[in-house]
């Protein structure tokens, strides 16, 4: 992993965080979604302040990680949701996984203390890597959503800070 950085997200990578979005979208195992939105909706629904991209050795975005806000509530203001892709030609490299321990850092230093997300459990990639990075599985949602007219059940993972008591 010599060769790839992590620095915060800029609007300057808008047209590859957003190809990256929809190569994982064109999987069929990454969300519900199936169109990447466009970088005006992305921008206004993803924390500012938690958003990273990683780059190659010739500055390239190879992979990003964002989060939005689960509740206006104020009892759940330290809790969000996070989406972390990476580039297909770039996967199997430990990518994600420098995305996520950077977007963990990053959160509780804010004072962010659970980070959830959804998995389909098709996505092995998605869980091996949630679970390594010390998220744990709450459980799985059975048929919870239609994708391409089928079913699909969803496993909800979460990681609960350690360090915000
Ligand atoms: C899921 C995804 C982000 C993983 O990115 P990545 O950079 O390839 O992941 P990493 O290389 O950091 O791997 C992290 C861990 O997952 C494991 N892993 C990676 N690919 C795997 C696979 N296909 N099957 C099982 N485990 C896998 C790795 O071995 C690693 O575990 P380790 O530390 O024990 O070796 C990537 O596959 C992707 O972008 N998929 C499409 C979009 C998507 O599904 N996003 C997640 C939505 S919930």
């Amino acid at each position: 992993m010599a060769d790839i950085a992590v620095r915060p997200m800029a609007a300057g990578d808008a047209n590859l965080v957003l190809a990256i979005y929809q190569a994982g979208l064109d999987t069929g195992n990454a969300s519900f979604e199936t169109v990447a939105p466009n970088w005006a909706t992305f921008d206004a629904n993803k924390l500012a302040e938690h958003r990273f991209v990683a780059v190659d050795g010739d500055s390239n975005v190879v992979g990003w990680v964002a989060v939005t806000p689960t509740s206006a509530r104020a009892v759940y203001a330290g809790v969000v949701e996070h989406s972390v892709y990476v580039d297909p030609a770039a996967q199997g490299r430990g990518v994600a996984r420098l995305l996520l321990d950077e977007l963990i850092a990053s959160t509780e230093t804010a004072g962010i203390w659970t980070i959830q997300s959804g998995v389909f459990p098709e996505n092995a990639a998605s869980l091996t890597l949630h679970q390594r990075a010390g998220f744990r599985v709450i459980g799985t949602r059975e048929r919870v959503g239609r994708h391409h007219g089928r079913w699909r059940d969803v496993v909800l993972l979460e990681r609960r800070s350690p360090t915000i008591t």
